[in-house]
């Protein structure tokens, strides 16, 4: 069956919107990385950090309303925050520290794990910068599974505990990704047959993405991720508690900061849960603004079905009579939508709405 990677094969890209510059080496913002004040999107006019007192609903895991709390939050927002998720804090440092160890490298050992052009996995600048006209103020590392080939490029001899920690993360974010799915379906009162539950399980496309925004000398000109919504079902994020920088859209309110809690994950629903809730959960629209002091470094795990499954309303919401329940979208394949969405980002989702 086709993976993940390939998906993204159609749309080879070229080196120049692969390779990060080296931000070491520069004392200002260039250019090429300096955003256009008038614009909508210009981090300084929507950079606002006082006044607005919203918060992301955190949620125990453990409680006994975690479902319906989890649920109401897709709803409401698309966006939540859980604690006692089961992920050792142990874990969490040593990812942080791995991901520490392989960005503070110079420039030229990271390109060692460069992506290719037509691949999805490795090093390099974010996979929608190409849909921009400026670059953003960050690097990052995919992978899909074991890093183990780019590793070794970087450190032939010292790659295992990399490695290790990288494949211990995703096995139990996949572990998480599927409680908190299971508690999605459980709150829209949808049966595990109702989504072929078993089939969507068997062979989940995931990835992994480390982040890292430098400090930037002048972050009110640059951009740390540029809006967009995560692709699959789920993204689960790690962020350090002691650096802020990731922003949600809020209608009516604009750009509003999720502010990291001490142990807690950030989770949020993907274009592909608002397909299949048909269009109740919102598939949040945030970004990433960098800071003046502090390099941030996160961990975004993104979890979705196979490749082949047909991803669409699921039935049970759209077969009362009422108009409001007619489905939303045609079902598509989630190959065929990654593809769409690498394509076309953010028209994608209206590339497939019927109504
Ligand atoms: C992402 C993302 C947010 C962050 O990787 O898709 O939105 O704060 N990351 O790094
Ligand atoms: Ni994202």
């Amino acid at each position: 069956m086709a993976t993940l990677s390939e998906a993204y094969t159609e749309t080879p890209l070229h080196l120049q919107h692969i390779i990060p510059i080296d931000f070491d080496s520069v004392e200002e913002v260039p250019q090429s990385h300096s955003w256009p004040q008038s614009d909508d999107e210009s981090p300084r006019r929507m950079f606002n950090l006082d006044g607005d007192h919203f918060s992301i609903p955190a949620i125990d895991l453990d409680s006994p309303d975690a479902i319906e709390m989890a649920g109401h939050a897709c709803k409401i927002m698309g966006i939540f925050q859980v604690t006692n998720h089961g992920i050792p804090s142990s874990l969490l440092r040593e990812i942080e520290s791995q991901a520490w160890r392989f960005f503070t490298l110079p420039a030229r050992a990271k390109v060692k794990a460069l992506r290719s052009p037509s691949g999805a996995t490795g090093y390099g600048v974010a996979r929608i910068a190409p849909f921009f006209n400026k670059f953003m103020w960050h690097e990052g590392f995919t992978m899909m599974g074991s890093p183990l080939e780019h590793a070794r490029e970087v450190w032939p001899h010292g790659y295992r505990k990399f490695c290790e920690v990288m494949e211990d993360y995703q096995d139990k974010m996949k572990a998480l990704s599927e409680r908190l799915l299971a508690m999605i379906l459980k709150y829209l009162g949808i049966s595990e047959h109702d989504v072929d539950w078993p089939r969507l399980r068997s062979n989940a496309c995931t990835a992994l993405q480390l982040n890292s925004y430098p400090r930037c000398p002048d972050p009110g000109q640059a951009m740390g991720l540029a809006p967009h919504t995560d692709t699959l079902l789920l993204t689960i994020l790690h962020q350090n508690h002691s650096a802020h920088g990731l922003q949600v859209h809020r209608e009516g309110r604009g750009w509003v900061p999720v502010f990291p809690m001490n142990g807690a994950l950030v989770v949020n629903v993907g274009d592909m849960l608002h397909i299949m809730s048909n269009a109740m959960f919102p598939s949040v629209v945030h970004r990433v603004i960098p800071s003046e002091n502090t390099h941030r470094l996160t961990v975004g795990y993104f979890y979705g079905p196979p490749t082949d499954f047909h991803v669409g309303p699921i039935h049970g919401l759209t077969q009362t009579s009422g108009q409001e329940d007619a489905a939303r979208f045609r079902s598509i394949t989630v190959k065929d939508y990654v593809q769409m969405k690498a394509k076309n980002l953010d028209k994608a989702l209206s590339m497939i709405r019927i109504r």
